[in-house]
């Protein structure tokens, strides 16, 4: 699978996930298995760059591999400014977000709002793609609502502008998150265009992330809610597509990922926030290792990272007991 210059050591991607796939996340999806990781969205407004959310959305790290750093927005000047800075600070690939359904993002008409648009869209991807030396991206959803689905028409309005891989979550704006993605429409673009195509939507394991490949002839896959608190999914995905099988990793070994991971977010975040960040990651791991609502209310209770930590040592003891 290449973007641009790019070879990746595989076609299992991470999704792009507001107050998510921050640093430490994305750093522990690719120790994992993650072939590309994105950053969170990254606003185009110059005048929320110098904030503390956006300078941490930034970091990055080396382990990470190649930094595909997200942008919203709806100004095609403002979103080649945004583009051009992004890549001053490192990033390596831009990702432009056209899928967000937020009503706050679409009300800037950014977002999966700009799939109404057709001729906006050509205009940001020619102003983008033509204002930076790397590879460009976009991510979509089918389209507006079921009565428009346009992720053809879009796909080859971003082929004719340069963009270098697009990434198609299988819902309209107006599904949300409702329902099932469908995958017809993914393949519909895959056979309409000849850029390398990422399928995304509800790939919770390696049998679907199989089934979606094969089904759409997609490049590559995009996993975003199926990494909640099992990071490890792209180490199985990886096994079953080389071998035909994958083993369940020991829950000694998750459970050293899920510890090493928010003393990350601990490290990232400070005391301050850390702890905040860290709740619903663990949430998310005891719901995968062992469903136990006594002890995430507990836990959910805990304000410091010393006694989140000590409270997850001990699960860990007694689970593994
Ligand atoms: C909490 C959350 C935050 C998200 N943030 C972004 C984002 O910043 N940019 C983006 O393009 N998509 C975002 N998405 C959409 C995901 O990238 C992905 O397209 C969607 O979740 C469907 O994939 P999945 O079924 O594997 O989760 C977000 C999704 C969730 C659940």
């Amino acid at each position: 699978m290449r973007i641009g210059q790019y070879e990746f050591k595989n076609r299992i991607f991470l999704a792009p996930m507001a107050g998510v796939t921050d640093q430490p996340f994305r750093r522990l999806c690719s120790q994992l298995g993650a072939g590309l990781t994105f950053s969170e969205m990254m606003s185009t407004n110059p005048d929320v760059w110098h904030t503390e959310k956006s300078k941490l959305r930034l970091a990055h790290h080396r382990e990470i591999g190649i930094n595909a750093v997200q942008i919203a927005g709806a100004d095609p000047i403002e979103m080649a400014e945004a583009a051009k800075v992004n890549v001053s600070y490192g990033a390596e690939i831009i990702d432009i977000n056209m899928g967000c359904p937020a009503k706050k993002v679409n009300k800037k008409m950014a977002g999966s709002a700009l799939l109404r648009e057709p001729d906006l869209v050509a205009d940001i991807l020619n102003t983008v793609v033509n204002a930076v030396d790397v590879p460009v991206t976009l991510k979509i959803r089918t389209g507006w609502d079921l009565e428009n689905r346009n992720c053809v028409e879009i796909a080859q309005i971003a082929e004719q502008a340069g963009i270098q891989a697009l990434t198609l979550h299988g819902r309209t704006r107006s599904c949300l998150f409702n329902g099932e993605a469908e995958y017809e429409s993914i393949k519909a673009v895959k056979n309409a265009v000849s850029i390398p195509i990422i399928a995304n939507g509800d790939i919770t394991s390696a049998e679907k992330a199989k089934f979606v490949l094969d089904y759409t002839g997609a490049d590559a896959v995009m996993i975003g809610r199926g990494a909640y608190g099992r990071p490890w999914i792209f180490k199985e995905v990886n096994d079953f597509l080389e071998n035909g099988y994958y083993a369940i990793l020991p829950t000694e070994e998750k459970c050293r990922f899920m510890l090493r991971h928010i003393q990350d977010l601990h490290q990232f975040y400070g005391e301050e926030k850390g702890y905040r960040i860290a709740r619903k990651h663990v949430g998310w791991y005891i719901e995968n290792l062992a469903p136990n609502s006594t002890f995430k209310r507990a836990f959910n209770a805990l304000e410091s990272t010393k006694a989140q930590l000590n409270a997850l040592e001990s699960f860990v003891e007694d689970l593994l007991d």
